[in-house]
């Protein structure tokens, strides 16, 4: 069995969690559980960095002890983390006991070793950041990151001798190409190495809140010092040997990683300044340290101090944690910054989720209740499905071992695709109809076997969902976890028994997810009101055209247009129509008439008849499995005796044949389109 022990950053505490500080949780949790999954013995550890001078300030604003002002922050980060079910093992906080002695020991043995000397720091020094800041790193004289005026200081401090370190680290680094993860951040590191290292401040003076210097205690320690020193306390350093050994040192254990998922804003402090801490201390190194891009919001950094924050939870009240830790694990390439917006959020709701793997759950479980009463009996002939399952989990694996935690989720949903084009060719109500009893039980067996495989290739990023769909597949278990050396092979004996249920993801209209981009912060002043949302309903990036007022007028002498301003109609009229993908899953000509087929689609979330006068183009037969665009809200209309609900786009050539609207690549059944 292979130990992994992971670490996310530990979070300041002056603010509540926003979507940005929630991304890092939710990938590392989402990393956690595929290592939980494939059998590891795996150790997830978070919490809370409170020893800064801004938590300290806000505490005081807020009239209360530090203390007791970061207990209080506790129960809201953790709250958090529960609303978004991220399942850490060990919480640790900067002013807990444990966390004082491990950073004690540590800097007296840097001292002991003398790689700790006094001197003095003069310079700029961003609160914000608690990071001294060179002159040349600022812009307009203000820090880069918080767009503030660094404090100018001049104080007696203690020194690291970093410098020291930088032909080690470089061997390190040459030594371990994974070290630092993903290759950008990698150079990055690399560049600066190159350029060479000055020693570092570890100390503060003139501060009471702080872990005092155990050989100067009217000194505290440094608070990025401090910090970086959690991961090592939280496994026991300085006080329990044997956690100590077991995560850390990892004596005798031949497969073990130790892996910090870190903010790329942060890595040269885990990248340069932490293990050199740990080679002056005689400690081995992680095994990687992975910096994560950033969540943007509006094109800027989530930043409670840019006023460009979103708050988690707000998602979660309305559709449930599973949904945002989805988007933010496929929808962001890991390692790369991603935009969000609630727009863009909906939209990939809408199709993977209500449209996808939703109606996907909803149509096995009713045809399984339909045709079977629920009860499905293993069939021996697995076919394609069985071999696409073992395909997919070679890459969905390979894709987690690299951390592309994106690529993860495409491969799943790809299996997802497979598993709708599977019943799409099979076609199930047909062979109920023919009564062809065996193959109906094959493709039942095999359509909800491969679901439930689906839904442990995506448990790690939607735990609380997948464990409903194996319920509803006939797969419930108490474990803790789906574990794949027992979940993950296809299943071709027993018996199991499908039920359906509530639809899991139902639809968001437009706008549905209310838009609050403050988050309430305890004990500070009352929020701002929430950004009105943006006028247009159109999502970003679509190809809408601009409001008619926004249109110049044509100019006098113009040709006449086919279609005058005073006939064009407005956004909002245009919006009206409601017009959507649909896969066509019969076609039959309808009796006596030259032009009209009989229809039977699947619009995602129902199906439907309608009637299309196209037979003058068209096979009836070569219409199946077809993806057609269609006018979803169209009143029902009777046409040769039989009720059309819809009508489907198609193009008729002066003379010619009736030709279909097309797609590149067919999108889900039920997307909509504008
Ligand atoms: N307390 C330090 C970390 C000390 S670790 C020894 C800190 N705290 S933080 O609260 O500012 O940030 C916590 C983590 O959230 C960092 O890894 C940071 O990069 C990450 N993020 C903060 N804003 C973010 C986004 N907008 N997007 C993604 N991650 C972001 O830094």
């Amino acid at each position: 069995m292979s130990r992994f022990y992971l670490t996310t950053a530990i979070d300041y505490v002056n603010n509540r969690p926003h979507l940005g500080t929630a991304y890092e949780k939710i990938a590392a949790d989402v990393i956690a559980r595929f290592h939980r999954l494939a059998g590891d013995d795996v150790r997830l550890v978070m919490g809370n960095d409170e020893h800064s001078q801004n938590v300290f300030r806000r505490a005081k604003d807020a009239g209360l002890d530090p203390l007791a002002y970061c207990d209080r922050m506790e129960q809201e980060f953790r709250s958090v983390w529960a609303g978004l079910n991220v399942s850490f093992d060990d919480f640790i906080r900067t002013t807990q006991p444990r966390h004082k002695v491990a950073v004690q020991t540590l800097v007296q043995r840097a001292f002991d070793s003398g790689d700790v000397y006094e001197g003095v720091y003069e310079g700029w020094y961003c609160v914000s950041c608690e990071e001294f800041k060179p002159e040349k790193g600022l812009i307009d004289g203000q820090c880069p990151v918080h767009r503030t005026k660094p404090d100018w200081i001049k104080e007696k401090n203690y020194f690291f001798r970093l410098a020291k370190y930088r032909d080690a680290l470089l061997e390190h680094y040459a030594a371990n190409p994974t070290f630092v993860a993903p290759e950008s951040r990698r150079n990055e590191m690399l560049r600066l190495l190159e350029g060479g290292l000055e020693d570092i401040s570890v100390s503060r003076a003139g501060q009471a809140w702080g872990i005092p210097l155990p050989f100067a205690p009217a000194n505290v320690v440094y608070v990025w010092y401090d910090a970086l020193i959690n991961y090592a306390a939280a496994v026991g350093y300085g006080g329990d040997a044997a956690l100590f050994d077991r995560w850390w040192t990892q004596t005798g254990q031949s497969r073990r990683q130790v892996v910090h998922l870190v903010g790329k804003d942060i890595t040269r402090f885990h990248c340069v300044v932490w293990p050199a801490m740990l080679m002056s201390a005689g400690l081995p190194l992680p095994t990687q340290i992975f910096g994560h891009g950033w969540v943007l919001f509006k094109g800027e950094k989530m930043s409670k101090s840019l006023g460009t924050v979103v708050d988690p939870l707000a998602a979660v009240e309305r559709v449930g944690p599973d949904p945002l830790r989805l988007f933010l694990s496929k929808e962001i390439v890991f390692g790369n910054d991603g935009d969000f917006s609630w727009d863009r959020f909906e939209e990939k709701y809408n199709a993977d989720l209500a449209n996808n793997l939703g109606n996907l759950v909803n149509r096995v479980t009713a045809m399984a209740e339909r045709y079977r009463n629920g009860r499905l009996r293993a069939m021996p002939i697995a076919g394609e499905l069985s071999a696409a399952a073992t395909e997919t989990e070679a890459r969905w694996r390979a894709a987690f071992e690299t951390l592309s935690l994106d690529a993860a989720c495409a491969v799943a949903f790809q299996f997802v695709d497979r598993i709708n084009e599977y019943i799409a060719t099979e076609a199930p109500w047909k062979l109920a109809k023919e009564g062809a009893d065996d193959a109906l039980d094959t493709v039942l067996w095999n359509a909800s076997e491969a679901l439930r495989l689906a839904a442990v290739l995506l448990w790690p990023v939607m735990p609380a969902s997948c464990e409903e769909i194996r319920r509803r597949v006939g797969d419930a278990s108490n474990d803790a976890h789906p574990i794949w050396a027992r979940d993950g092979q296809w299943r071709v004996d027993g018996e199991r028994v499908v039920v359906s249920g509530p639809a899991l993801w139902p639809r968001l209209e437009d706008k549905e997810i209310t838009v609050s981009d403050e988050i309430p912060t305890p004990s500070g002043p009352p929020a701002p009101p929430s950004v009105p949302a943006p006028a247009s309903v159109a999502a970003p990036g679509a190809d809408v055209p601009a409001p008619a007022e926004a249109v110049a007028p044509s100019s006098p002498g113009a040709p006449e247009s086919l279609w005058p301003m005073e006939s064009r109609i407005s956004i909002e009229d245009f919006m009206k129509v409601d017009l959507r993908v649909a896969k066509v899953l019969t076609a039959e000509r309808v009796p006596k008439s030259k032009k009209l087929v009989r229809l039977e689609i699947d619009l995602g979330s129902e199906r439907r008849t309608l009637v299309a006068g196209i037979a003058e183009g068209y096979e009836a037969e070569a219409l199946v499995g077809r993806t057609v665009a269609i006018v979803a809200n169209l009143k029902p209309a009777k046409l040769m005796g039989i009720e059309s609900n819809g009508m489907i786009l198609a193009a008729s050539p002066d003379g010619g044949k009736p030709m279909l609207v097309a797609f590149d690549q067919p999108p889900a059944p039920g997307t909509r389109i504008r």
